[in-house]
């Protein structure tokens, strides 16, 4: 018998659970967006900043204030932390699929209007036209089935509902045809690679510091995924391997 993860979902789960126990000193875990003249509710030198402009940059656009919002594969929580506090929506979701970031998430962020739970992004537990925004970040690259995932968001959302979408990928992966295949009226993409090459560069040390906290077996393979400066996650994006596009997205309301 093999021990190998059957899905993504799977790997996914192991992988980020085995992180968890690894490296659980911080709350963020995307690549970042840096903006020449960023006009930020975020404070240059704050915590984890970039990866917090990526979440404000991701929203953009979006009214958040008394609506329902749903964040799916919210990891360790600190962004859904940061639009629940900075937005004031009336309720926002985060669900992920590693119960170890969900415990995280649970153990660190606070507040009446904030709530995690487990789940998986292609069969989401909620009702049909139960929210009025969905938020993902950086995230569906992992999944099994991105046009499953892409129809979920669609069921859960209300008709007139908001999806801000944010993903690197592969150059010859445009999403956009499933994305319409799903039902989604695409309001704006933006190619944000050079932002996010930016951020990376700012926040590399910070990246390295906790790569080199973790055990010596692990750290190799660790600054290839977390965007270390030269190594592999930074050098496709440098080259254009791959790269990273925001879109807001609606579910049209006809
Ligand atoms: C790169 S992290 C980003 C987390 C968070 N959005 C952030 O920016 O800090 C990707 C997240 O996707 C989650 N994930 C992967 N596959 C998933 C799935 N099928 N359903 C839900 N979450 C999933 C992982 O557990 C992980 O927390």
């Amino acid at each position: 018998m093999s021990d190998s993860p059957a899905t993504r979902a799977d790997a996914a789960r192991a992988h980020y659970d085995q992180a968890a126990a690894s490296a659980p000193d911080f709350s963020l875990m995307n690549y970042g967006y840096c903006a020449p003249s960023d006009d930020s509710v975020v404070a240059d030198g704050a915590p984890e900043v970039y990866c917090l402009r990526l979440y404000e940059h991701a929203v953009r656009d979006t009214v958040l204030n008394g609506r329902d919002v749903l964040e799916i594969s919210c990891g360790r929580g600190g962004g859904a932390a940061f639009l629940a506090k900075t937005f004031g929506p009336r309720r926002y979701v985060g669900v992920d699929v590693s119960a170890e970031n969900i415990r995280i998430a649970t153990a660190l962020h606070h507040a009446g209007n904030l709530e995690f739970g487990v789940g998986n992004a292609e069969s989401l537990e909620f009702a049909d036209a139960s929210f009025d925004v969905a938020v993902n970040i950086e995230a569906s690259h992992l999944y099994d089935d991105r046009k499953a995932f892409f129809d979920e968001v669609f069921r859960v959302l209300r008709p007139g509902g908001r999806f801000c979408y944010v993903d690197g990928c592969w150059k010859d992966d445009d999403c956009t045809a499933d994305l319409a295949g799903a039902g989604f009226a695409l309001l704006e993409r933006r190619n944000i690679t050079a932002n996010v090459l930016e951020a990376l560069r700012r926040d590399s040390p910070r990246r390295e510091a906790i790569v080199d906290a973790m055990p010596a077996e692990m750290r190799e393979q660790y600054r290839d995924w977390s965007g270390v400066v030269g190594y592999r996650a930074f050098s496709r994006f440098e080259s254009g391997e791959t790269l990273y596009f925001s879109h807001l997205l609606e579910r049209p309301r006809g």
